[in-house]
């Protein structure tokens, strides 16, 4: 692997896809396979959606949220973890598009879900959000107001989360690292190509080669578990 520019005074802000999960047999959302091919997103991941038929929608999330606790995090995931807790404080930055858990319970401790948790749930009335992977049934409402509740999840035609300390981070970065994602969804695909024009060095790990390659300096094209540990290693060895 080509040599990337990292140092004790690196500040790197990582982006992560559906792709970091695929080993860990999390699918993916595009390509052969990808969720997309099996469910139309407008019937199940738009506002309009769960407006027209609330029990689609939690259907195709009660099955992802029930596929959680059977999948564990994979060397990709543990190799960022590891990254994480090598580096001073506030030079880690991970944001991610996934909405399962495996970066956290790989034990990375800054992680900004950016479209949400599968892992919570949001109360249509009170707003109040509820961490559970308990099976809340094909209609579930709030305990304290009786609205309907609905996943925690930014579908499309909504505004992501953490949109200012993402920004923040993207800006200020050294190095920017994407990993395991096509570089088509907006804005997530459009920060590589921020932080490069903020003057960080750019960094890519993908099965195959994402929309928005050309803003990527060093390309490593394989699979994220196989690929990302040894480059973290590497990156490791200079702290
Ligand atoms: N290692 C590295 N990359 C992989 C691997 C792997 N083992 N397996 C697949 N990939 C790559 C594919 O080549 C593909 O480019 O991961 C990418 C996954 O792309 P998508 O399925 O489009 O997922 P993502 O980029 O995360 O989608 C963005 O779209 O559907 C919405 O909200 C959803 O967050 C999601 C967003």
């Amino acid at each position: 692997m080509e040599a990337v520019p990292f140092s004790t005074s690196t500040r790197l802000a990582v982006m992560t896809g559906a792709g970091i999960s695929a080993e860990s047999g999390v699918s993916t959302f595009r390509g052969k396979g990808g969720l997309w091919s099996k469910y139309n997103l407008y019937e199940v991941a738009t506002p309009e959606a769960f407006a027209r038929d609330p029990r689609m929608v939690w259907e195709f999330y009660n099955l992802r949220r029930a596929q959680l606790p059977t999948v564990e995090p994979n060397a990709a995931h543990h190799a960022l973890a590891r990254l994480e807790a090598a580096m001073p404080d506030g030079a880690f930055t991970l944001i991610t598009q996934n909405v399962d858990d495996l970066h956290d319970r790989a034990g990375t401790k800054h992680v900004l879900h950016m479209h949400g948790e599968l892992a919570k749930v949001r109360c249509t009335g009170c707003g109040t959000i509820t961490e559970t992977l308990d099976d809340l049934g094909p209609l579930p409402h709030c305990d304290s107001c009786g609205a309907m509740l609905r996943p925690h999840i930014v579908w499309f035609g909504e505004m992501p989360m953490f949109l200012d300390k993402i920004d923040v981070a993207v800006r200020d970065c050294h190095l920017f690292l994407a990993v395991g994602t096509s570089g088509t969804v907006y804005p997530a695909a459009g920060m590589l190509s921020l932080a490069k024009s903020c003057g960080a060095r750019t960094v890519g790990i993908n099965l195959d080669e994402p929309d928005n390659v050309d803003s990527i300096d060093h390309f490593f094209q394989g699979k994220a578990g196989e690929l990302l540990p040894p480059l973290v290693d590497e990156w490791l060895s200079r702290l």
